[in-house]
């Protein structure tokens, strides 16, 4: 249900830590209320999972403040969730019974496990146990809540809670990625100390943040209307037919910077360098190789883009020339003369009417001094530095930024980049409407 006046907004009382009270006043703030499509949660039916961690009593103040919104709760508990927290609790919140079994004659017969699918239009699954994601990203059906996720035709929101080694493990990250290309909303998860005494990114976001996340992901389009072009990935400089100059980035924040966008309204064109990353839903990829083609795509395809949003590593130079044939290790050593690159940033910032132009900036030192530098010498609206000296930045899943640009500044801590790419989106889309508001 779309209010025939946007800047109605019903039982929005969440107070979230990363976007501040998400009220009316939220949306005066940011000045986009013509734009917001406003859905309230007024009798949406949530089917709420909760799987076993020690972050299923924090389910139990989520449920709260989603009956608070006004929405319709059902829960679903996996045994392991019982042993943290009991169905009581949640059946007294939430005021409907709690199912826990598959197969439970008494509760089919009231409502069976496909109605109940059926029935909900979100299921949201917090905490999410890295067990689950598993069985969820292989399409288990072997209790209630793997049943009922392979059931529904409801979009499903996840927020993973689990110790911050199981987190970085390979298997988690690759069930997350099928779990992302199914576009199942992943939210979180925090970084912090941890139940088990370690410290890192694991803790299942705060309840209030899951709900905010939830609704500015169906709701917030700061950028509908927008044409918001990107660049992502490494560039190849050929030597030979064989042999190349590039770097060690992997694509994943661009990538994540054009699914950010994507979601927050904008038609989206992402030119990526040699990526293995799949196709973006609703994004327009070009694949190029080398800068120069980079330079090409990015000019060809500017015409009425709002925004241009720079994360490619680009290759600053490339061989003068490029052997027809394999170049043979016919000397002890090979003098390659290298020459500079095009500049595609510089040069879309150049233009008569520019977009409003986003650089990146990779540092292992003076981060802030650098990253100033670029945005005064290529004339940017802003820049975001990321360091790259500690295990942060190219090919990593998770990332940190400070932002710059003129008279203001902001950082975003360490988190995945799905969540930068979020934030990011979130920051652009208040600065380019400060800048569209600004008297010339
Ligand atoms: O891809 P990932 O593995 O996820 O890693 C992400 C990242 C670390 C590559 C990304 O976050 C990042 O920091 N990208 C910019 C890398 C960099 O250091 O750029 P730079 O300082 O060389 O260039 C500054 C800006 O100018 C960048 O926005 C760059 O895209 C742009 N540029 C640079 C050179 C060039 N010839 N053309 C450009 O457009």
């Amino acid at each position: 249900m779309i209010p025939e006046n946007p800047c109605v907004i019903e039982n929005y009382h969440i107070h979230s830590a990363r976007y501040g009270p998400i009220s009316q006043a939220f949306v005066v703030a940011f000045g986009v209320s013509a734009k917001i499509r406003v859905m309230s949660m007024k009798n949406r039916k949530i089917l709420l999972g909760v799987t076993g961690g020690i972050a299923a009593y924090k389910a139990a103040e989520l449920t709260r403040l989603l009956i608070k919104q006004g929405a319709d709760v059902r829960v679903v508990m996996t045994p392991g969730a019982e042993a943290f927290v009991t169905p009581m609790t949640f059946q007294a919140l939430s005021g409907n019974a709690v199912r826990t079994e598959l197969f439970d004659a008494e509760h089919e017969a009231a409502m069976g496990h496909i109605e109940l699918a059926r029935w909900a239009e979100q299921v949201l699954i917090a905490p999410a146990s890295a067990n689950f994601l598993a069985k969820l990203g292989q399409g288990l059906a072997d209790g209630l809540l793997s049943t009922l996720c392979l059931a529904t035709a409801a979009p499903v929101a996840i927020a993973p809670a689990m110790n911050q080694q199981m987190w970085h493990n390979a298997a988690t990250r690759s069930n997350l990625n099928l779990l992302t290309d199914r576009d199942i909303q992943i939210i979180g998860p925090a970084s912090g100390d941890q139940a088990c005494g370690e410290t890192g990114a694991g803790r299942m976001e705060e309840p209030a943040e899951i709900v905010a996340a939830m609704l500015l992901d169906s709701e917030y389009q700061p950028l509908a209307g927008k044409r918001v072009l990107i660049t992502a990935g490494p560039t190849r400089e050929p030597f030979d037919p064989v042999r190349f100059l590039s770097n060690r980035s992997s694509g994943k924040m661009g990538f994540a910077i054009a699914d950010a966008a994507v979601r927050a309204g904008a038609e989206v064109i992402l030119v990526a360098g040699p990526v293995a990353l799949p196709d973006l839903y609703l994004v327009n990829r070009i694949n190029v190789e080398t800068a120069q083609q980079m330079h090409t795509a990015v000019i060809k395809h500017l015409t009425g883009v709002d925004v241009f949003i720079a994360t490619a590593a680009v290759s600053d130079y490339r061989p003068e020339t490029v052997a027809t044939q394999k170049i043979k290790k016919q000397k002890s050593t090979l003098a390659v003369t290298l020459i500079r690159n095009p500049d595609i940033l510089a040069d879309v910032a150049k233009q008569a009417t520019p977009p409003f132009c986003v650089g990146f900036a990779a540092e292992t030192d003076r981060l802030k001094d650098h990253a100033l530098a670029k945005l005064e010498q290529k004339q940017l609206d802003m820049i975001a530095a990321n360091p790259v000296n500690d295990g942060l930045g190219f090919d990593h899943d998770e990332n940190s930024l400070r932002v710059f640009w003129q008279g203001g500044e902001k950082a975003f801590p360490v988190a995945s980049k799905r969540v930068l790419g979020r934030d990011l989106i979130t920051l652009i889309a208040e600065r380019l409407e400060a800048k569209t508001d600004a008297p010339n």
